[in-house]
């Protein structure tokens, strides 16, 4: 296949960095494609059309400021970083020098064996790593829910009654990690997403909430190139020999604070993560999701 930018033309490489309050207001278009807009946590409830803006493609991307108070989040990583308390840890492939905590469904064996206790677990010590009544998935998932007129937004349910997926995930990125550019809605043709994909639609989106910043490096940035979920590929992959040329493409780079969430069409638009530089780790959670075919909710997984 080819890869064209969404935009129609092939320009020389620019690079815009976002900057907080940037897309206060307003929806701006970062780098003339990235419709984005910006909001504090506290005002979600008067975003209720957000999500559905992006999932019509009117929006691309959502930052969510103060989601977490910095306090709790000092607290957090500094447990994060002696793993406590003691979570599954899993890892991307070695090159990436990044980790998870919890599994993440994409490098999973197909047949998920142990995962679902796995899952129960995790979510039970997500519980225990925030404060009180401030643990991620109900804490997110009611934000989210906030952005979406109130449907709720929850762990998918697994193959069995009282199973689920993971609702997110923790990661890692050590000094030099980095991620290779991708459409997330690649996970479709992976095995292990089998059973899920009978649950959801067939586009997928992404929230990222960062919960440390790493000295420099480690953005997230975003490509104007958009492909439809019917004609995603695997690019993560060492294998896949046809890739997309970014050195021609915009992009939209974001280096968010911790505490500051953001909402992405990742499923549909080419996105890396760009090297972490310096010894402080970058620590996020981040979970995709999709609306579930049969209710009134999306599903999240991590
Ligand atoms: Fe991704």
């Amino acid at each position: 296949m080819s890869y064209r930018p969404s935009s129609g033309s092939v320009p020389a490489r620019r690079t815009v960095s976002w900057r907080p309050g940037m897309c206060a207001g307003a929806a701006q278009a970062l780098a003339g494609f990235l419709r984005t807009t910006e909001l504090d946590a506290a005002e979600a409830s008067e975003h209720a059309d957000a999500i559905e803006q992006l999932r019509a493609g009117d929006l691309q991307a959502i930052i969510v400021h103060r989601v977490y108070a910095p306090d709790v989040l000092a607290t957090v990583v500094a447990r994060l970083e002696r793993n406590d308390p003691e979570f599954l840890q899993t890892w991307f492939p070695e090159k990436f020098h990044s980790w998870f905590y919890g599994r993440n469904l994409n490098l999973s064996d197909a047949r998920l064996p142990g995962y679902f206790e796995e899952a129960a677990r995790f979510h039970a010590q997500l519980e225990d790593l925030f404060p009180p009544g401030l643990g991620i998935a109900r804490h997110v998932g009611e934000l989210l829910s906030r952005l979406a007129g109130g449907r709720p937004f929850v762990p998918a349910p697994g193959p069995l009654p009282g199973t689920e997926y993971m609702f997110t995930t923790l990661r890692a990125h050590a000094e030099s990690g980095y991620l290779p550019a991708h459409f997330d809605n690649e996970q479709r043709l992976r095995p292990s997403y089998q059973h899920l994909r009978t649950l959801v639609e067939l586009n997928m989106l992404s929230f990222v909430l960062v919960l440390a910043q790493p000295e420099t490096g480690g953005a997230l940035e975003v490509f104007d190139l958009c492909v439809e979920p019917q004609d995603a590929r695997l690019l993560s992959d060492d294998s896949v020999k046809v890739r997309p040329d970014v050195s021609r493409l915009e992009s939209v780079s974001f280096s968010l604070p911790a505490g500051t969430l953001i909402v992405l069409d990742s499923g549909r638009y080419l996105h890396r993560l760009t090297p972490v530089q310096g010894a402080r780790k970058r620590w996020t959670a981040c979970s995709f999701m999709a609306r579930a075919r049969a209710h009134a909710a999306t599903y999240c997984w991590g």
